[in-house]
């Protein structure tokens, strides 16, 4: 059973990341992560009767209490962090339990927001399931809430003690769910490793085909660019920003559709393209690295633009982005491919040139 393991230092606490095949049933690697003799397993109706069966088998010695939420974004709320702690208090759960987190993001976010609140924090460890989280959502300690008012309004950072990142468990995950991981995996190579991005643009078919091999060698690479960069600026007070690229466009597109209607991966890809865009709008970026962006968005089956019924409602809601700074707007552009930068004040006219455009700003 071979894995990789990336090691993600945020102060005085480091854990691994373990990334490979076949990882939920090697009981070596997720026993010594699970402190004391009980455990509180939290997945959903989906993704819990797939694989709690494993975790059951390989935590023999562990008393495992499960607790499946409702699927779905509209369950990522205080309301189900209240209801599991109080299942946690009615099965006498102490400081000792560890809580395990099995599923996409919405699980991790939810499973480690109730591990940083319960009796002021117990230990967790992260199970991702959705190519999202495996990317993404599961490293770096960000766990968070929605609330009507706003999506990872009420939150903390949380490191968990480890992330088992076992790859076939994408093989159960729906193809839409699963392209939209893709955008996340194309952002980290645009952002931080031009080579990286060269080698997803080489493998995009084997990615998409779920060739094992290469999907664990994205995976692990995104999570060490991840990691770098937590390591560095834990909080987000600097460079972690940068994580965010294509973000902003893309929350203002889900907004703007009502959340749900496209999948957060989908509205980050259109991001991507639409960051590359203003970047050369900006003269910032050659287009022919804008193209190659646009290109390899569209490859991997992602929107590359907004849809056209949204369009006069994103530059209103890009402003109110929480990403917004008094003096203007604040956005994650690309300098080149490998280098992501936080740009100050980004003109308002450039802006609504990106949001209108429906062709590819140069052939490239
Ligand atoms: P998700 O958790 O809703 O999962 C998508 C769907 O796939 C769900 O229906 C789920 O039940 C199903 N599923 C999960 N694993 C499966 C599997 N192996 N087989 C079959 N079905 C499976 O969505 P997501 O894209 O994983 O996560 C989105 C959430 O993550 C959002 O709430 C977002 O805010 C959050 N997020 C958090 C961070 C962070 O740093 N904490 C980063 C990015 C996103
Ligand atoms: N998903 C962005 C971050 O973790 O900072």
């Amino acid at each position: 059973m071979l894995y990789e393991t990336i090691n993600l230092t945020v102060g005085e606490h480091q854990y691994p990341i373990y990334v490979g095949s076949d990882l939920l049933s090697n009981a070596d690697l997720l026993r010594p992560y699970v402190a004391g003799r009980r455990a509180f397993l939290i997945s959903n109706e989906t993704v819990g009767p797939l694989f709690a069966p494993t975790l059951r088998q390989v935590l023999t010695d562990v008393e495992l209490d499960e607790h499946f939420l409702p699927d779905g974004e509209a369950f990522k709320t205080l309301d189900r962090v209240t209801e599991t702690v109080e299942h946690l208090i009615a099965r006498g759960h102490t400081r000792d339990t560890t809580i395990v987190a099995l599923g996409g993001g919405v699980v991790g976010d939810t499973a480690g927001f109730t591990a940083a609140v319960y009796q002021r924090g117990v230990p967790f460890v992260q199970i991702p399931t959705t190519l999202l989280a495996q990317v993404d959502a599961s490293v770096g300690g960000k766990t968070a809430v929605n609330h009507a008012l706003g999506k990872n309004m009420i939150g903390a950072f949380y490191q968990p003690q480890a992330v088992v990142i076992d790859t076939d468990t994408l093989n159960s995950l729906p193809e839409r769910e699963r392209i939209a991981g893709v955008a996340e995996v194309i952002k980290h190579g645009i952002m931080a490793d031009k080579t990286y991005f060269a080698w997803v643009e080489a493998h995009l078919e084997n990615i998409l085909a779920q060739d094992p091999e290469v999907m664990s060698h994205a995976i692990a690479r995104s999570c060490q660019i991840k990691s770098e960069i937590v390591a560095d600026d834990e909080k987000e007070k600097g460079r972690r920003a940068l994580l965010n690229l294509g973000h902003t466009f893309g929350h203002a597109i889900e907004s703007a559709l009502g959340y749900g209607e496209w999948l957060h991966g989908e509205a980050v890809g259109a991001g991507l393209v639409m960051a590359a865009d203003l970047s050369a709008r900006m003269k910032m970026l050659a287009p022919s690295d804008a193209f190659r962006i646009r290109s390899v968005v569209e490859k991997a089956g992602l929107p590359a633009m907004p849809p056209l019924q949204v369009v006069d409602q994103l530059r209103e809601l890009m402003s109110r982005d929480k990403k917004a700074s008094d003096a203007g707007l604040r956005l994650i552009l690309v300098r080149s491919i490998g280098e992501a930068v936080v740009v100050p004040d980004v003109p308002e006219a450039l802006i609504a040139e990106t949001i209108s455009a429906r062709e590819a700003l140069c052939g490239g």
